[in-house]
C-alpha cells in the first residue's frame, strides 16, 4: 500500500499552483514514460512517477513583454533545486514515506543539467529515468509546457496510473 497517491498529490493546492504553471499535460506525459521506464527497469514505479510528475514544478515564470526571456532563464534558473525543496515539502506534508521523500527530491535535483556549469553526473536508475521521461516529453522552443487539458481528464489520466503503480505493487507481493 502506498502512503500517498498521484492523485492525492494532484488534489493538493501546492500542485494545483506551480505543477499546472509548468504544464500538466507534460507532467502526466513524463510521469507515464517514467512508469513504463521504472516497470522495465525494475526501478520503483511509484517513485518514478511521482519524480516525473513533480520534476518542473520548481519553475519560475521568466517572461518579458509576455514572451518567456531565455536569457532571464540561463542565468537565473534554478527550477530543479527549487523543485526538489518544494515536492519534497509537498511530499511530507501528504504523509510520504520520509525515504522515498528523499529520493523522489533528488531525482528532481538531477533530471537537467541545465543549470550545471560543466562536469558530469552520476546518476542512479531512478534519476536517469526522470531526465529520460522528460526528454521524450520535450518539444522544440519549449512548447511541451504549455499544452492543455481539462482538470478534470486530468485527474482521471493520473487515477488510471494509480491503478496501473498499485497493480505492479500488487504483482510484488
Ligand atoms: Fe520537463
Amino acid at each position: 500500500m502506498r502512503d500517498v497517491l498521484l492523485t492525492d498529490i494532484f488534489n493538493h493546492h501546492i500542485a494545483q499552483k506551480y505543477v499546472t504553471r509548468s504544464g500538466l499535460v507534460h507532467a502526466i506525459a513524463c510521469a507515464y514514460h517514467a512508469f513504463q521506464y521504472a516497470k522495465e527497469q525494475n526501478v520503483d514505479v511509484d517513485s518514478a512517477a511521482k519524480a516525473a510528475f513533480l520534476h518542473d514544478i520548481g519553475h519560475y515564470t521568466w517572461y518579458k513583454n509576455g514572451n518567456w526571456d531565455y536569457d532571464l532563464y540561463r542565468q537565473n534558473d534554478i527550477h530543479a533545486i527549487k523543485g526538489a525543496e518544494r515536492a519534497h515539502k509537498l511530499l511530507i506534508r501528504l504523509g510520504e514515506n520520509p525515504v522515498k521523500a528523499k529520493e523522489i527530491a533528488l531525482a528532481i535535483l538531477f533530471h537537467t543539467d541545465s543549470y550545471f556549469p560543466g562536469g558530469e553526473i552520476v546518476r542512479t536508475p531512478l534519476q536517469e529515468i526522470v531526465k529520460k521521461a522528460d526528454e521524450k516529453d520535450e518539444e522544440p522552443g519549449g512548447s511541451h509546457h504549455y499544452r492543455q487539458i481539462e482538470i478534470e481528464r486530468a485527474f482521471r489520466i493520473l487515477k488510471r496510473l494509480d491503478k496501473k503503480i498499485d497493480k505492479v505493487y500488487g504483482e510484488l507481493k
